[in-house]
């Protein structure tokens, strides 16, 4: 299993490009399930979550293919993805599959819109809390699917296709919001999603969608309205950049203190965040290039945070923040309430050092004028970036085990933070 060392100590001084967002990339990736066409994806991230998601889709009878290397592409260029999902040949996503990631949960949607019978395994994926998916089968029945659930399976079923209906999500759910979109863009008639998730990840489903004929509106806002299509054809599409990638490395530079650039990012998708991050001391420039993030000799502030559903600060960068508010003059408050149970790196943070302490969705942070090198554990894909940053600062050595969870959502993270100054390498063991 591989590891990560870091020596800390050094400023990030450089350009960092941004890649497309994991959290676009996979539901645009599941949508191909939609049409017999091909639909292309530019900009895709290069992640383990991308690779594993694929061999899903390739299971329902998915082709794929990616463009070679073009003149001028860089090792971090986005890559090109084709996906044609001529016939579907399985309507099953088995365990095994389905267990080592939550997202692919999702494919229901699509299969049953399009073949009426979907059987999916109950979904696995990080360690952040329950994760029910009460939500989604409630939009899917909504659209007048039928669900059971025997033994692990979510079995849906439409023989006569899904009809529009008006979705009232009782809390802001993203999954939600992609399972009603994809099962509604082919039902027979209107529907109407009240309270849906506004992320960025949601407006680029939305876009594509409409780009392969759906009738989408509204996608961005709380309330999104979708006419129902006989069917749906193909296209190109690129995905956004990746707001959470972003902002760990903002983070990471306001940690380390320098001047980075990241290139590609766009404010708009972060705006929360950048805000935080500006109150904790660093500079946030936008240029036509990207977001600049300057720290230069000021020290580390405290803030508190509350994570909340886009446009609030996002529960994908509590972990990072957390590690920032390490090392911040005074104390700082952090509250949790997205997920119940997502402050495993708060154990793992303290290896280095820091001063937290929990009260329920609370973390407290006293900060430390220091913190020093340390073995730690990765747990989940922002809790293991966020020791990451720790270590980026830490005096001395320290070493990142299990970082498998890196790679689900971070592309090529050490060349990255290397390129800027960083000294981080990764060390494979044999076998
Ligand atoms: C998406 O997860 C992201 N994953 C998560 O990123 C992100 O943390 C989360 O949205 C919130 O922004 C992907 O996009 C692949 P939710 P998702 O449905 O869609 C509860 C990362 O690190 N809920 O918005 O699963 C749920 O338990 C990952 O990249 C129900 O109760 O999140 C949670 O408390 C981790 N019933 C809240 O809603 C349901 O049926 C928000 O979940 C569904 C959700």
């Amino acid at each position: 299993m591989d590891r990560i060392r870091i020596v800390g100590g050094n400023e990030l001084r450089g350009t960092i490009p941004i890649s497309g967002a994991k959290n676009a990339a996979l539901p645009l990736m599941i949508a191909s399930l939609l049409t017999p066409d091909t639909l292309t994806l530019e900009n895709m991230p290069r992640l383990a979550d991308v690779r594993l998601l694929m061999r899903i889709l390739t299971n329902h009878g998915v082709d794929y293919a990616i463009d070679g290397k073009r003149p001028g592409d860089m090792p971090t260029s986005g890559q090109t993805l084709h996906l044609t999902a001529r016939n579907i040949v399985d309507t099953t996503a088995p365990y095994e599959l389905v267990s080592r990631m939550r997202a692919s949960f999702w494919v229901i949607a699509p299969l049953i819109a399009r073949m009426g019978e979907a059987k999916v395994s109950l979904p696995g994926g990080c360690a952040i809390g329950t994760r029910p998916v009460d939500l989604l089968l409630m939009a899917l029945e909504k659209l007048g699917a039928s669900i059971d659930i025997e033994g692990g399976y979510v079995i849906a079923r439409a023989k006569g296709g899904l009809r529009g209906a008006e979705i009232n999500f009782p809390m802001v759910t993203v999954s939600g919001t992609h399972t009603a979109l994809m099962g509604a863009v082919m039902a027979k008639g209107h529907t109407l999603i009240r309270n849906a998730a506004r992320e960025p990840e949601i407006a680029d489903l939305a876009k594509c969608l409409n780009a392969i004929g759906a009738k989408i509106k509204g996608a961005g806002t709380s309330e999104i309205e979708v006419e129902g299509v006989s069917g749906l054809s193909g296209a190109r599409h690129e995905v956004l950049p990746d707001r959470i990638e972003t902002g760990t490395y903002a983070i990471a530079a306001a940690m380390t203190g320098g001047d980075v650039m990241l290139e590609k990012a766009r404010p708009e998708l972060l705006q929360a965040g950048l805000d935080v991050i500006e109150k904790a001391g660093a500079k946030v420039t936008v240029t036509n290039e990207g977001i600049r993030i300057q720290r230069n000799g000021a020290g580390i502030s405290p803030v508190d945070v509350e994570t909340e559903p886009f446009p609030g600060f996002p529960t994908d960068l509590q972990a990072q923040f957390m590690a920032l508010m390490t090392m911040a003059k005074g104390t700082s408050r952090i509250t949790e309430t997205i997920f119940e149970n997502r402050f495993m790196h708060v154990a793992e943070l303290s290896r280095f050092g820091a001063h937290i302490r929990l009260e329920e969705d609370t973390a407290i942070v006293e900060g430390v004028s220091k913190l020093k090198g340390a073995p730690v554990m990765a747990t989940d894909l922002r809790a293991s970036v966020s020791l990451v940053i720790a270590a980026l600062a830490a005096e001395g050595e320290s070493t990142i085990h299990r970082v498998y969870h890196l790679d689900r959502g971070f592309e090529q993270l050490e060349q990255k933070l290397g390129a800027c100054g960083a000294i981080v390498e990764r060390i494979s063991d044999p076998g």
